[in-house]
Parts: C-alpha cells; sequence; structure tokens
C-alpha cells in the first residue's frame, strides 16, 4: 500500500533551492538560508504568506558561535512573521531530520505548505573546530579518544569490512582488494560530480589517482585515503512540501514513502560492519512507497567516506551482506549501471555541509525526477530513493520519490 492509499493525500515536493557548495567566503549562515529560502518558495509558485511552518536542519555544535538559527529564514520576508519555525538537529542526517519532521506536519494536516531547509557553514572554524564539533556526534569513548576525527571511526569501520570480507574482494582489476574497491567508488562519484554545478570539486581524479597513496593522496585513517572522505563545506538548500502543486515554474514530485530508525552506538553492536537501523530505514521506507529495489531508478546516498557507500549497498539491499564489492566492480552503480549511485558525485565530490546534505540529496533527486537535473539528468528516471546517515548509522532516513 502506497504512502497516498494509506494517508490518502499527496505528499508534494513543489519548490525547490540549492546554493552551490564548497568554501563559500562571501556567505552567511542567514545569507544561505534566505537564499535557498527565497528560491525554493519561488519555484513552488507560492507566497511566503502561504507558508504554514518551516523547519531547519542543522548541526552546528559548537563550528560558529551561532545557536538558535531556526528564525533566520524569517529575515526572508515580513510575511514570514509569526510562522512556527524549529530547528532539527540529529548529526549529519539534520537535513532529512528537518525533511521528514515537514512531511508529517502536512500528513497530520496542521498545515498545508511547510519550508524544509538545511545549512550549515563549516569552513569558517579551523580544522581543529571543526573536527571536534563533529566527534560530538560520536558521543561514546571511542569517538573521543579517535586522534583523526570521524574518519578514524569509519576507517574502523572499513578494517572490520576488510578482515571479514577482504580475502574474497581480489581480484582482476581489483588487485589491492577493499583499497581498489573504495577507490573505484570515489572515481566514480568525482567522475559524476563533474556534471553537477552545484558540486564543491569539480575535478575528475580518475581510478589511478584514487586507489594509490602520494602526496596528494596521503592516509587519513588506515585505510581511508584523503579521496574517500568528503570535504568540510559550505551550503544550503530548500524545498517545498505540499498537499497540492502551487502552480510553480517544475512538475511537482511526490513523497511515496519514507523511513527512520536510529541505532545503539557501534560500541555496543555486535557486528560493526551490520548497518541494521540504516537497512531498518530502507525497508520501512521502500515497505511504504509499497516497491522494492530492483523498482528504483537512481538512489542518492550518504557517502561521508567511501566505506559509507560501501555498506550501503549491502544496507539498501542491492548485494547480500558481504558482497557490496560485486556493485562496484560490476558497474552496477555506475550511470548506465542497473541502479546509478550518486550521479550528483554525492558528499564525496558534491561536499557535505552536514546539515544540509539531507535537504540537498532531496532536491537533487526531485530535480531527477522533475527532468531538470541539466547534466545531470537520467533519461527516463521515474522513481528515486535518498538515504541520509548522523554518526556511524546512527540516525538513518531514507525517502522514496516519485515523478507525477
Ligand atoms: N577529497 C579530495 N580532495 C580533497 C579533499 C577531499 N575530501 N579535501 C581536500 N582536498 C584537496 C583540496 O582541494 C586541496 O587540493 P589542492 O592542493 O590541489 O588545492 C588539498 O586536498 C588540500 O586541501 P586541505 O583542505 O588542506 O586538505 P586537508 O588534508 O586539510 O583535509 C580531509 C582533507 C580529508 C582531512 C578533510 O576534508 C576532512 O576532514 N574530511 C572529513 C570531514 C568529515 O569528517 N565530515 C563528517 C563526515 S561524517
Amino acid at each position: 500500500m502506497s504512502l497516498r492509499d494509506q494517508f490518502g493525500k499527496d505528499i508534494l515536493l513543489t519548490g525547490w533551492g540549492h546554493s552551490r557548495f564548497g568554501k563559500l567566503t562571501d556567505d552567511t549562515l542567514e545569507s544561505l538560508i534566505v537564499q535557498v529560502a527565497g528560491e525554493a518558495i519561488r519555484n513552488s509558485g507560492l507566497d511566503p504568506r502561504d507558508i504554514d511552518e518551516i523547519y531547519l536542519g542543522q548541526f552546528n555544535s559548537g563550528m560558529q558561535p551561532l545557536g538558535f538559527t531556526s528564525s533566520l529564514a524569517l529575515q526572508l520576508s515580513a510575511d514570514l512573521a509569526n510562522v512556527p519555525a524549529t530547528r532539527t538537529e540529529n548529526a549529519c542526517a539534520s537535513g532529512s531530520a528537518a525533511f521528514q519532521q515537514g512531511a508529517k506536519a502536512v500528513l497530520a494536516g496542521t498545515a498545508r505548505n511547510v519550508l524544509v531547509i538545511g545549512a550549515e557553514k563549516m569552513t569558517d572554524a579551523g580544522a581543529d573546530v571543526v573536527g571536534a564539533a563533529l566527534l560530538g556526534a560520536s558521543y561514546e569513548m571511542a569517538g573521543k579518544a579517535s586522534t583523526t576525527g570521524f574518519t578514524g571511526l569509519f576507517a574502523e569501520v572499513a578494517r572490520h569490512y576488510d578482515k571479514r570480507y577482504g580475502a574474497d574482494i581480489a581480484g582482476p582489476g581489483f588487485e589491492a582488494g577493499l583499497g581498489d574497491v573504495l577507490g573505484s567508488i570515489a572515481a566514480k562519484n568525482h567522475r559524476n560530480g563533474m556534471d553537477n554545478p552545484y558540486a564543491q570539486m569539480h575535478r575528475d581524479f580518475g581510478e589511478e589517482f584514487c586507489r594509490t597513496i602520494s602526496e596528494k593522496n596521503p592516509m587519513v585513517a588506515e585505510p581511508l585515503r584523503r579521496t574517500d572522505c568528503s570535504p568540510v563545506s559550505d551550503g544550503a538548500a530548500a524545498v517545498v512540501i505540499s498537499t497540492s502543486a502551487g502552480g510553480g515554474a517544475t512538475a511537482p514530485v511526490r513523497l511515496a514513502g519514507f523511513g527512520h530508525a536510529n541505532d545503539f552506538f557501534p560500541a555496543e553492536r555486535r557486528d560493526p560492519t551490520e548497518f541494521a537501523a540504516t537497512r531498518a530505514s530502507w525497508e520501512r521506507a521502500l515497505g511504504m512507497a509499497g516497491v522494492g529495489i530492483e523498482d528504483l531508478d537512481f538512489a542518492e546516498v550518504h557517502d561521508c567516506f567511501t566505506i559509507a557507500e560501501l555498506v550501503m549497498y549491502e544496507a539498501m539491499g542491492l548485494t547480500p551482506r558481504g558482497e557490496g564489492p560485486r556493485a562496484i566492480k560490476e558497474g552496477w552503480v555506475h550511470k548506465d549501471g542497473r541502479l546509478p549511485v550518486n550521479v550528483s558525485g554525492g558528499l564525496k565530490a558534491k561536499g557535505h555541509p552536514v546539515g544540509a546534505t539531507g535537504v540537498s540529496q532531496h532536491v537533487i533527486a526531485a530535480m531527477q525526477l522533475s527532468g531538470t537535473a541539466g547534466d545531470m539528468q537520467l533519461p527516463g528516471a521515474r522513481r528515486g530513493a535518498v538515504q541520509n546517515m548522523g554518526g556511524v548509522g546512527i540516525a538513518n532516513y531514507v525517502s522514496v520519490l516519485e515523478a507525477v
């Protein structure tokens, strides 16, 4: 049964906005929020006075001396006075937390039109401040003890994965095993990012560079090299969610299903390579949409590190556990493969302004499904999924979107 059958109404994405991602020295958090909020409302065909509620996804956590940011979107227009606005924080999934809260408000009927924004300004602070702030999302002692930031926590997942499945990974073209598989994921996403005008990194590094440790591609935390990591970024994205199309410039896109599941911290899990709650969020979203993974035309997934994209192939059910490398080795997740993954370049090339990421993924998916993705466009895309997570698979969100 679809979301529409279950709740008796359509939940539509009717307009969206997206800033460039990168080191945006001329922008402030406020200017980014106002820019994308204005674009989203304008493109939806609505007026600021039509907005009933606002959700802002932002992690922040000490990266800047600015709290209480929920009201910043009101600076866009005097007509937004008295609109209820709330900030959601769920680490790197803060943007999807805002999106799902907005969708639920529309589903509940307490709002007709909700403005959802995701934003983060990370590059103003030094690397040590950003690293410490991000580690706040790990909570546990392992995180506090990490000397290589969040990269260290995902590197640990990669080492566990290699120990358990590594012997079966090496093969023709992938002689170095897991290192080559992760390098190929990085190369794919950097290649895809070349077509994304919003991406922070327009650099087609190629397979050889991404697979090799060098002065320009040093090891950050064994086995993750620099090209296995998403960059530190500024940026924002916004979307208007409504029950009916507002007569905007682009065709609306339907939310077909959504799922959210939180997990224990990794130290309390039996198997560090199993992202069980991530899998649960996929099952909930696909179940609500009444579709299977084989019914998707593309997926935008949370590749904060290349190992995260690899375990995602398994959590989403594309391959059985331990067989994720097949998806990249056999080209299933390439732009012309059976399930293109991260056609936008993913967090890897597009950038990862933490609170903006989840909303950005929804916007990119909406562009694909309304046929407005420009050079990123996949021909005939009718249904896609978005997956966003906070921490090492701790806060997990999946949305299934489809063309109307
Ligand atoms: N991937 C590829 N290239 C990158 C990069 C990345 N993630 N980050 C920086 N670069 C490039 C820069 O463009 C620059 O290139 P140039 O010398 O040709 O101009 C070069 O590397 C040096 O940039 P710099 O900013 O000094 O790199 P750095 O070593 O300080 O930082 C990382 C690199 C990987 C450590 C940093 O991006 C990082 O910490 N990423 C992870 C962020 C994170 O934890 N996010 C939360 C995830 S849950």
